[in-house]
């Protein structure tokens, strides 16, 4: 099974995450064909497995690791990732990701829902069979509630001028650094470690997820659609108004209030005003150094971490450097 390059420089953790993706194409099966196949081809496109590889690397911290069982949780954590996406990009009308055409883009909406749906369900299943107590569950959904309200105060913001960095935090530390915080949690906790180690993984996981949204929507300011495989400043035409440009907001409400007074009807042009405006008030700075500091936060409480004979603390420390400085 292929995985994202990014991991052979780490050959036991690339075959790990390779068996992930066994585990989960194993349990897609389906009567409807169009669904398997829909889900199927969304767990070949290339993800970078990013919340797997956290919870399988901080599983090496207890005392009880064992691979099948940490194998399959790192499935279970991928399969809600997988579905938040394909929901998303019904949500987001989204026509590419990982730069392929959507679920819902070759399969219509009704599809991508039940294909979501699905790996919810699947999700759910896999957890119940291998966690060790309920808490895990319990812990798994009270997370798709932060998810869920982290995306709903994303939603109630839309067009709001007037949106703070803290409401944007607060967001983003729901929609996407909880599965992260999640991961790193369930990993640890699974394997054996105590609570209060494992809540210090995920407070850990919560600042990678937190600095890896701010560093996505970055990108939108930064980079081609083809580069990142997935739309660019679709967002803003949505009423989404992320980190850099709500700095710049703060900075020069003048110039931008009336582009974005137009709402829907904004043209490519006034997104290219609006792109430059951002540029130029210092939102993409002020951004990346907001970035910065929750992913400083992160590297400082991983060097704390006891050492393991597997090198997992120098792993973790490159991989989140490597995906808190990306490109693409
Ligand atoms: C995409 O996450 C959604 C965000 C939180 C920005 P990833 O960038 O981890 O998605 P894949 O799985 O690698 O495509
Ligand atoms: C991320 O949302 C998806 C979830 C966390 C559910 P975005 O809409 O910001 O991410 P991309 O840019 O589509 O990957
Ligand atoms: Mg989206
Ligand atoms: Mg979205």
């Amino acid at each position: 099974m292929n995985i994202h390059p990014m991991w052979e420089n780490y050959p036991e953790l690339a075959t790990e995450l390779a068996t992930t993706l066994h585990l989960m194409e194993k349990r897609i099966l389906l009567k409807n064909k169009d669904i398997e196949t829909a889900i199927l081809s969304m767990i070949h496109s290339g993800g970078k497995l990013l919340r797997p590889a956290y919870q399988l690397l901080f599983s090496q911290f207890g005392k009880n690791r064992n691979v099948e069982k940490a194998t399959a949780l790192a499935a279970s954590i991928e399969m809600l990732h997988t579905a938040t996406l394909i929901h998303d990009d019904i949500v987001d009308e989204a026509d590419i990701r990982r730069g392929l055409p959507t679920i819902r883009s070759t399969f219509g909406n009704n599809t991508a829902v039940y294909a979501g749906d699905y790996l919810f369900v699947c999700c759910f299943k896999m957890l119940s069979n291998y966690s060790s107590s309920l808490k895990s569950i319990q812990l798994n959904s009270r997370s798709m509630e932060k998810i869920l309200t982290g995306e709903l105060g994303q939603m109630d913001s839309r067009y709001n001028l007037d949106m703070t960095v803290k409401e944007y935090i607060e967001n983003v530390s729901g929609k996407t650094a909880e599965l992260f915080a999640l991961s790193c949690f369930v990993g640890a906790y699974e394997s054996g470690t105590s609570e209060r180690f494992a809540k210090n993984c995920g407070e850990i996981g919560s600042n990678i997820g937190i600095a890896f949204q701010i560093i996505d929507d970055i990108l939108d300011y930064t980079q081609s659609s083809k580069t990142l495989g997935k739309p660019v400043l679709e967002d803003v035409r949505q009423g989404i108004y992320s980190l850099p440009l709500i700095y710049a907001l703060q900075e020069n409400p003048k110039e931008l209030h009336p582009l974005l007074e137009k709402r829907e009807s904004l043209t490519d042009d006034d997104i290219a005003e609006i792109y430059t405006l951002v540029h130029s008030s210092g939102g993409v700075i002020k951004a990346q150094n907001l970035a910065a500091d929750y992913t400083n936060k992160a590297l400082n409480a991983i060097e704390k971490l006891p050492k393991t004979k597997e090198n997992t603390k120098q792993i973790l420390l490159d991989i989140t450097q490597t995906i808190l400085t990306r490109t693409n």
